[in-house]
């Protein structure tokens, strides 16, 4: 084993499939610097070695660490799967609930005359104190796309942190699910990734969800060589800064994007199907105005008919999901879906992000554990 100076880099950008692997899209630049691919790279072989069971579940390499996980929202899979990550490396996961047994948080420069007690400056200063990593999640506002964009509230919580932040779902992005979600499908395309077809479907849903995982997907699917394919409804286009970066992404990977309103067409020949529900941006101050419209299109549930049309094609969702409504039983069901791999395979990603972050790295996973991984992305 290597071991790496820590320095209190953060990792927002660790989802870092950005334009050139080095940094995130425009205005998320600089976090991840340029080990943002090799971080990829090595953290994507790390988790097919674990997921493959290539490499022992347990270690105590990380014995002297704690990581505290900051969860400003709900969660079950981020939250479980971090907290056994943690465990399985040996280190103590130390969750804190902001608004559930903690002080109230003021975020502004205010002098704090209203309800809110402390600081976010001094709570994540002292749990810096107490721990070796931060694992945050904090959605987006959905209501300020300017401020979402640029990552506001997390970066507050970037600059006050001394030690690495590890995004557990940022107004933009996941990429602990992107992770997990190429590790899934290079294990099921047994690394045979390139040029193979990906469709990320709009889906409806009753509330207008954030954008995070739709970025994150897209990013990580045209990263991977894949032909992506956005099929949603008019109204519903992702932010411009992100299909810049995919566009960008995609001369370098071989794989292409492309956009279109007809989801069946869309699904021709695919050869995954990834559903995921997400407000549109158009309407970002008021997403009330758009839930007549989200009903309208019902139809986009994604069901046997649609699957029909795909090249016996893999279901992906990243959970949680609402049956009947993004997806039908029988697809959920059924033997292509790979909804609960997903779900696993947070562990694995989790665990090499973890090691990654604090110098556990050895310096190259066993080539024979990533298939055809090694020749991805240089
Ligand atoms: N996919 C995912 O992040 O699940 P949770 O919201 O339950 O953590």
């Amino acid at each position: 084993m290597t071991t790496k100076t820590l320095t209190p880099e953060h990792l927002l950008n660790w989802h870092s499939i950005g334009p050139d692997g080095t940094a995130g899209p425009d205005g998320m630049d600089g976090a991840a610097g340029p080990d943002g691919k090799k971080a990829w790279n090595w953290c994507l072989r790390r988790a097919l070695a674990y997921g493959g069971h290539r490499i022992p579940s347990n270690t105590t390499s990380a014995s002297d660490k704690k990581i505290a996980l900051v969860f400003f929202n709900d969660s079950l899979r981020t939250r479980a799967s971090m907290e056994l990550a943690a465990f399985q490396l040996g280190a103590y996961p130390l969750v804190v609930t902001p608004g559930s047994g903690t002080w109230g948080f003021a975020w502004n420069d205010e002098p704090m005359v209203g309800g809110e007690a402390e600081h976010i400056r001094e709570a994540i200063g002292v749990l810096s104190r107490y721990s070796d990593a931060l694992g945050v999640r904090l959605f987006a506002s959905g209501t300020d796309l300017e401020m979402d964009r640029n990552e506001s509230r997390f970066s507050a919580i970037m600059k006050a942190s001394s030690v690495p932040v590890i995004n557990l779902e940022s107004a933009f992005w996941h990429p602990c699910q992107a992770l997990a979600d190429a590790a899934v499908i290079t294990s099921h395309m047994a690394g045979e990734t390139q040029e193979r077809k990906f469709v990320l479907t709009w889906a409806p849903h009753p509330k207008a969800l954030p954008t995070a995982v739709p970025n994150s997907t897209l990013l990580m699917a045209v990263r991977l060589g894949m032909h992506v394919t956005v099929a949603r409804p008019d109204g519903f286009d992702l932010d411009e800064t992100v299909m810049h970066a995919a566009t960008a992404e995609a001369v370098k990977s071989g794989g292409s994007v492309s956009v279109t309103n007809d989801q069946a067409g869309a699904c021709e020949s695919a050869d995954v199907v990834y559903a995921k529900s997400w407000g549109g941006l158009g309407r970002y101050e008021n997403p009330e105005e758009e839930a007549d419209e989200r009903r309208s299109h019902a139809s986009w549930c994604v069901d046997e008919s649609l699957m029909s049309h795909t090249n016996d094609a893999v279901f992906m969702h990243c959970l949680p999901v609402r049956r009947g409504v993004v997806v039908t039983d029988s697809v959920l069901d059924g033997p292509g879906s790979l909804h609960l791999d997903q779900a696993e395979y947070r562990v694995h990603a989790q665990k090499a992000i973890l090691e990654w972050t604090w110098g556990l790295a050895e310096s190259e996973p066993e080539a024979a554990d990533v298939h055809k991984t090694s020749e991805m992305n240089g």
